[in-house]
């Protein structure tokens, strides 16, 4: 082992099919707070959720601190934890309310870089229940708030107490979701792990993590998305790996891309998992062109390796600099997914220089100006 470091793992897990089933052994659970998705009320599975819930909340769309703070005010003192059952979103609402409801004031005020109190850790138990495979929330230590708009942002509340305790991961409630979200979410997971694994921040234990899950989504991404392998056993694969970037994440940040997408997705109503899927190629591309001409080492093995691997499994042609090979793959699953450019969601020419003064470009193994990054915004128009 060369370097030092710190590693959180995350809480209790309950993975696999028919898992949700053995939601209330986990704790005791009563008087609990439920945060779902419309989609979630049509499952048989809600029917187990009876007596264990007190109040419940439809969330729709990421959460806004004002939808934080109103179902904090309904809730507070008056619940023993959260279930947040669906989406990053829905599991950042849960994050975020269990938090509020042991802490005073709104939530902004504890928003990194937006408020001015921090964030004391205390914190509900939160039981954690992704339905799409894309965030990793259900790993994380932060919660993503949104504000949009001309001032628009996307902000986090972060401590590492906000880890949810206690995690379910049934397949079978992800098996349902729109190919189009599943396709977004996948990217924007694909994209954690990718970022984690050439992190500045990574270590031997992220690498280990952010390699498995990255040959997994190598291995059957495409095939889950375009219903050629949909099934729970695939489903449940690319499920565990995006739980996977949410622990990478977590333990070795991400890089130019969650920099770019976080207040590109403050100022436009834009999928995060579109704007990292979309932006990725230029981002990779760029930093993989100046690490071969300003400094090849060990970021630069890593990504060869991953290309090795990816032209070893797709059985592709060798070659010289295998680091594109991942360039190439992401491309590809860019047009077979459909997956839209920034263009289709308002976002011009004229925009590139102001999401790119807002932008951050930590953790990248190459540190980009401003013009470089709104050359990145262009190119992924
Ligand atoms: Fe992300």
């Amino acid at each position: 082992m060369e370097k030092s470091f710190n590693f959180i793992g995350s809480g209790k897990l309950l993975f696999g099919r028919g898992k949700f089933s053995e939601i209330s052994t986990l704790t005791e659970l009563s008087n609990c707070l439920l945060l779902c998705g419309h989609s979630f009320l049509k499952t048989h599975q809600y029917k187990i959720m009876d007596n264990l819930v007190k109040f419940q909340f439809i969330i729709s769309g990421e959460p806004d601190p004002e939808s934080v703070d109103r179902i904090t005010s309904e809730v507070k003192n008056k619940i023993t934890a959260v279930i947040a059952i669906g989406g990053g979103s829905v599991l950042d609402a849960g994050k975020a309310v269990a938090a509020m409801c042991c802490a005073e004031g709104s939530v902004e005020d504890y928003l990194e870089g937006v408020g001015t109190l921090v964030a004391t850790g205390k914190t509900l138990p939160v039981i954690a229940v992704p339905t799409t495979a894309g965030t990793g929330s259900e790993a994380t230590k932060n919660a993503v708030i949104c504000r949009r708009g001309k001032s628009g942002y996307k902000k986090s509340l972060r401590h590492d107490n906000y880890i949810p305790p206690f995690i379910i991961m049934d397949p079978e409630l992800y098996i349902n979701c729109p190919p189009p979200i599943m396709s977004s979410c996948g990217m924007d997971a694909f994209c954690q792990l990718l970022e984690s694994y050439i992190s500045t921040k990574a270590t031997d234990f992220t690498d280990l993590l952010a390699w498995n899950g990255l040959t997994i989504f190598i291995e059957y991404f495409l095939n889950l998305c375009k219903g050629i392998s949909k099934n729970t056993e695939t489903m449940g694969k690319i499920a565990f790996a995006a739980y996977l970037s949410g622990i990478t994440l977590a333990n070795a940040g991400l890089g130019t891309v969650h920099g770019i997408a976080g207040p590109m997705g403050g100022f436009f109503d834009i999928p995060h998992g579109t704007a990292c899927g979309t932006l990725l190629p230029e981002v990779l591309k760029k930093t993989i062109d100046r690490l071969y001409s300003e400094n090849p080492g060990e970021h630069l093995n890593k990504l060869n390796k991953l290309g090795t691997y990816i032209i070893n499994h797709h059985k592709t042609k060798a070659q010289k600099k295998p680091a594109y090979a991942v360039y190439d793959l992401i491309n590809k699953w860019l047009v077979e997914l459909e997956i839209p450019g920034l263009s289709q969601f308002g976002i011009t020419e004229s925009d590139g220089e102001k999401i790119a003064l807002a932008s951050g470009n930590k953790n990248n193994p190459i540190q980009f100006s401003t013009e470089e990054i709104r050359e990145i915004i262009n190119r992924s128009l």
